[in-house]
Parts: structure tokens; sequence; C-alpha cells
């Protein structure tokens, strides 16, 4: 058997065209249309590139986005107040600060002071209270662990009932991933670096979720035949004969899994472009929470 692709940059196209629409449709009515302010602290490559990817397809889908940019040696204070400045901007609709911050910044601190109505990251602990607490409702969830639900739901993939295993406890992918499949009442196991013999409890697994950040680390025998795997890994891996010297792989190895499980998300094209399609459809959210009540 091989298992159907889900495929993350089609999916995640219709995502960005029905944010699109929408942005067209206010822009029609009201003349204005939702920003993103997108703070970005130092020079790490792999944040700079992310943060180039979010700016520009705010662009494509008609918003504005504007990028902050601090240097590496900016203090706690600095950073603070700019975020602080953004809360008070009502032309900025939705703040992002890309994580990581550079060592000595408590993330913590910054995040708990981004405005609840913009955080469009989903990050703010009263946010990420909600999502975990039964009956609670976030204002905002995590961009990638929501474009991990959609992918599956869209799929056809049944969540309830399900045995879901999540690989890795991260605050940006894996316990709010976790923390979704159980709201829609998956039966939900995380593993991390302490769990003893993983690949044990995966084969129990209807719908994998990989986010360990270790390449090609869930292999083919580990794989319940027709389970559904989500990779959000994006390791990169040398390689001479590539162009950049390097080549992205999962933490999934997609040539033994492919032959095992039921649906799988390829690397790249799966999770990725599900992170800047969700982050736009929570800006677009973030502006008519604010035009509701304003
Ligand atoms: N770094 C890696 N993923 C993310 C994300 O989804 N949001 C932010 N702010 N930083 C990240």
């Amino acid at each position: 058997m091989t298992a159907k692709l889900i495929d993350g940059t089609a999916i995640g196209a219709d995502v960005r065209r029905e944010v699109t629409e929408q942005v067209a449709a206010l822009k029609a009515q009201g003349g204005i249309v939702p920003n993103l302010s997108v703070v970005l602290v130092g020079d790490d490559p792999g944040s700079q590139s992310y943060v180039s990817s979010k700016g520009k397809a705010c662009t494509q889908a008609g918003m504005d986005s504007v990028t902050h940019r601090l240097l590496a040696t900016a203090s706690q204070a600095e950073v603070e107040h700019l975020v602080a400045s953004l809360n008070a901007d009502p032309h900025v609709n939705g703040i992002l600060v890309q994580l990581p911050l550079p060592k000595g910044l408590n993330e913590e601190a910054v995040l708990n002071g981004i405005s609840l109505d913009k955080d469009v990251d989903g990050f703010h602990p009263i946010n990420i209270g909600r999502l975990v607490m039964k009956g609670r409702v976030p204002l905002f969830v995590p961009c990638t662990p929501a474009g991990c639900i959609i992918l599956l739901e869209r799929s056809g993939v049944p969540i309830a009932g399900a045995t879901a295993v999540v690989l890795g406890r991260s605050n940006i992918v894996g316990i709010p991933v976790a923390a979704l499949l159980n709201n829609r009442d998956a039966t939900v196991t995380i593993c991390h670096s302490r769990t003893p013999n993983i690949a044990e409890v995966v084969r129990r697994a209807d719908i994998l979720v990989a986010a360990i950040g270790k390449p090609e680390y869930v292999r083919g025998d580990w794989i319940k035949p027709g389970a559904a795997v989500i990779d959000v890994g994006i390791n990169r891996v040398e390689d001479p004969s590539a162009k950049r010297g390097y080549h992205l792989v999962g933490d999934v190895c997609f040539s033994e899994v492919v032959q095992v499980a039921g649906a799988i998300t390829p690397v790249p094209g799966g999770v990725g472009p599900m992170t800047i399609a969700m982050l736009l459809a929570n800006t677009l959210h973030a502006f008519k929470l604010q035009h509701e009540r304003a």
C-alpha cells in the first residue's frame, strides 16, 4: 500500500485564497485592510527567512505588513516597549514576535505583553490556557498546530475517537497540537526524550504528529498500517550535490513510512505552507474582532 499524499501546498493555497477573497471584500466595504506587525530580534538566518515569507504572504493576500527589526543586543525593555507601542497603535491588528528570541531575553514576559486580541500567534498564556482547558475557547490558535488540524480535516481523516500520538512537547507545536486533538476527542499521548520505547507507542497511533526536530527519526516499521502521518519537521541535511548545499527532510523517514501509512504529508510541501496560511487567517480574524468591537 502507498499512502495518499496530504498536499499542504494545495490546502494552504485554498486557505490563502479564502482569506484573500475576504480581505478584498473588506477593502471594498471600508477601504482598510488587516495589518500584521512582525517583530524580529537579531539576525538568525532561519528567522529572517520565515519573517520575509510571512511579509510576502501578507502582501499577496492584500494585507499590510510591517517588520520591526531590533538588534540581537536589544534589551528586554526595548522589546517590551516596541510591543507596547504596537498594542497601542489602532492600525495594527496582529502582532507576531518571531521565536526564538536571542539568549538573555525573557520570552515569557514579551509574549505576556502582547494584547490578547492582537495575539495572532496564539502564544499569549491566556490564549494557551484557554486552548488546553475544557470548555474554554481561545481567541487565536497557534498557526502550525492549527494547520496540522486543517490538513487532517480537509483530507477526511477522522479525529474523534482516534488514537493520536504527538512526538515532541514544544510550546510552539507539540503541546498545542495535542490540546487541539484532545479538544476534537482523540485519545492523545505525548512522547518526549524520556519516553521509554517510543516505537511501541507510535505503533498504536491512528494519527501521528511528529514534531521532534530529528531528521528521519520515525521509521516505517513504527507505523500502524493505514495511519495518518503529519510531519512537522524541517531539518537541513548536508548535500554537496544540492544547489544550496543541503536538502530538507522531515522527522519521518518518508520513503519507508509512505509504504505503510494511509496518508502522509511530504517535506517540503506539507505542514510548512499551512503555518503561513493560518497566520493570514488569524490576522484576518484579529481585524474582524477589533472592528466588531469598535
Ligand atoms: N518560530 C518557529 N515557529 C514559529 C511560529 O509559529 N511563530 C513564531 N512567532 N515564531 C516561530
